[in-house]
């Protein structure tokens, strides 16, 4: 009989992860089980920072970005002897389940904890990278997304009225999933993404072949991790060739604040409810995700190591949108 769960929120954070802590309370509730939040992610854990959560203290929560817990990348949770405090602090906290919001670096975290401790752990998938096998898409991408496809909404009116091209960076230290979507659903004329070798003479000449086809404005979309460089290094090296004048835009964290779209809210309460029952079950080392609308539980290794594959189909899309 399950009588108290922990959760934390570890990692970057995205916005919808207080959506699914309140479903994870809530959830709870029905089941009569008790809720110690833990703040910092594994930090606050090893600090011992906790916090009561009751259905009343996740009101207000659900349109809120952030963490109400806070978040942090948490170093010392990688040697033995933190995972031994973690595991000693599980035991003080009279926890019988963890509930880890976060992405892969959460789910490392979470199995070795699983293992050294013997705590029941499941994992829901947050993070705005989208990075993680086993779901369609993780809590804080659709927003993140929505976000950068407003800024670039903006950034097209000025490129058009002075005629520039604009390298916009999107996040994706490793991935291009954020740079993808973004930029089909941007209009824009290139995506650069990790997973698809950038030719910068290519890339050049099609930004001229655009010139002179009449196109007086441009905007690529660059993954922060692309295997060329940032968007500044890009910038800088296709530069003096291009004879047009262009800006460069990071659009940085500000992809990770702000209210949860709909559908990270929705995503993030079926996936914060599937969790709890997920304990309630007696499993433990899986994440909880969302496939063809049904909730699935993978593994936890399996989350890191099988590749979710990005549909690089959309970029010959995106080239055909782009003509
Ligand atoms: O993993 C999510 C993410 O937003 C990445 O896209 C980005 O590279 C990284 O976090 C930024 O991390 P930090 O919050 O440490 O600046």
């Amino acid at each position: 009989m399950m009588k108290r769960i922990g959760v934390l929120t570890s990692g970057g954070d995205g916005p919808g992860m207080n959506a699914a802590i309140r479903a994870v309370v809530r959830t709870a509730a029905s089941y009569e089980i008790d809720v110690l939040g833990i703040r910092r992610g594994y930090a606050g854990l090893l600090d011992e920072e906790t916090v009561h959560l009751g259905p009343r203290t996740v009101a207000n929560l659900i349109h809120r970005g952030g963490t109400l817990l806070g978040t942090a990348r948490c170093e010392e949770m990688k040697t033995a002897a933190g995972l031994r405090k973690a595991a000693d602090n599980i035991g003080k906290f009279g926890i019988d389940g963890l509930i880890v919001i976060g992405g892969d670096g959460t789910f490392r975290g979470a199995q070795e904890l699983a293992d050294v401790s013997g705590v029941r752990v499941i994992g829901v998938p947050g993070t705005i990278d989208n990075d993680l096998w086993g779901t369609d898409a993780t809590i804080g991408f659709d927003s993140a997304v929505n976000t950068a496809v407003e800024a670039i909404d903006r950034i097209r009116d000025t490129a058009e009225a002075h005629e520039r091209l604009f390298f916009v960076e999107v996040m994706g230290r490793t991935r291009g999933f954020i740079a993808l979507s973004v930029g089909v659903a941007g209009g824009a004329e290139d995506i650069l993404v990790p997973e698809v070798r950038t030719d910068l003479e290519a890339l050049s000449a099609s930004i001229r072949e655009r010139m002179a086809a009449g196109k007086r404005a441009s905007i690529v979309v660059v993954a922060e991790g692309d295997d060329a460089g940032r968007a500044f290094d890009i910038a800088e090296k296709l530069g003096h060739g291009l004879v047009m004048d262009f800006r460069v835009c990071v659009l940085g964290h500000i992809q990770r604040g702000g209210a949860p779209s709909a559908q990270d809210r929705l995503l993030a309460s079926k996936l914060g409810a599937a969790a709890v029952r997920a304990l309630v079950e007696g499993r433990t080392g899986v994440m909880v995700g969302l496939i063809s609308a049904k909730v699935v539980e993978t593994p936890f290794e399996e989350t890191w190591v099988t590749d979710k594959r990005l549909d690089t189909e959309l970029l010959y899309l995106m080239k055909v949108l782009a003509r």
